[in-house]
């Protein structure tokens, strides 16, 4: 299948976890009334399949016959699944995310997402690692959403609970990095800007800040 070239707009929000891009891609559907993909959550369904059923997660064919077998309404009901967002869900979906063959599962739902977006919206925001350099290349807007690997794994931290719920800030800044790693270095569709990416860096900006430079860059492109 050839990379979109549809007429319903799309905005492309990349970046690692953590960077704020999930709150952020919400919020601009919202208020521009597109649909929102979180193509996250179909790593996230994949990885939790595998864990479910039992599968080793180094078993990258499994993992593909997996993404393979997914259909909407399975997707419905795993991205709606509270262990979606548990952390052991994100590392699995960070390992058989590095599959070309799960990648290949998924890009056609994606790209279709994009197509025609769902509800007769008119247009998409897809947030994930590779949207403005493989899903959606001709993507009219694309926004590179960064924070230092410091300041994610505190925002993280603080997701859990903090100190008080017991949570070891050193395993969330591990796991962070860990993940950080494998998302960047893998060969197929690793983590990099778009070269007509622009970058937002949310290091030092709240939501609210981020949200108004997101706005900025979209409405200059749109
Ligand atoms: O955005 P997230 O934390 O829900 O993503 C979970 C994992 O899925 C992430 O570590 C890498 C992978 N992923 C990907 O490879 N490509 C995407 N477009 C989205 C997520």
């Amino acid at each position: 299948m050839s990379p979109v070239s549809s007429v319903a707009p799309v905005i492309a929000i990349d970046g690692p976890a953590a960077s704020g891009k999930g709150t952020l891609a919400r919020r601009v559907s919202q208020t521009l009334g597109y649909a929102l993909l979180d193509t996250g959550a179909l790593y996230r369904a994949v990885g939790l399949a595998m864990l479910r059923a039992g599968t080793d997660l180094r078993d990258a064919e499994r993992a593909t016959v997996t993404a393979r077998a997914l259909d909407a309404a399975q997707i419905r009901d795993l991205t709606a699944d509270p262990a979606l967002r548990q952390d052991a869900t994100a590392q699995a979906a960070s390992i058989v995310s590095a599959y070309p063959g799960v990648r290949q599962a998924l890009l056609d739902f994606q790209r279709g997402f994009a197509a025609t977006p769902p509800d007769g919206a008119a247009g998409s925001v897809l947030d994930g690692r590779d949207i403005g350099t493989v899903i959606c290349p001709d993507a009219p807007v694309k926004l590179f959403v960064t924070a230092s690997v410091e300041v994610r794994a505190t925002r993280r931290f603080k997701e859990l609970g903090g100190a008080e719920k017991g949570v070891d800030f050193d395993a969330v800044l591990a796991d962070m990095r860990a993940r950080d790693e494998r998302d960047t270095t893998r060969a197929f569709a690793p983590l990099v800007p778009a070269e007509d990416a622009v970058v937002l860096d949310t290091s030092d900006l709240d939501a609210d800040a981020a949200f108004d430079a997101a706005m900025r860059v979209i409405r200059s492109h749109l």
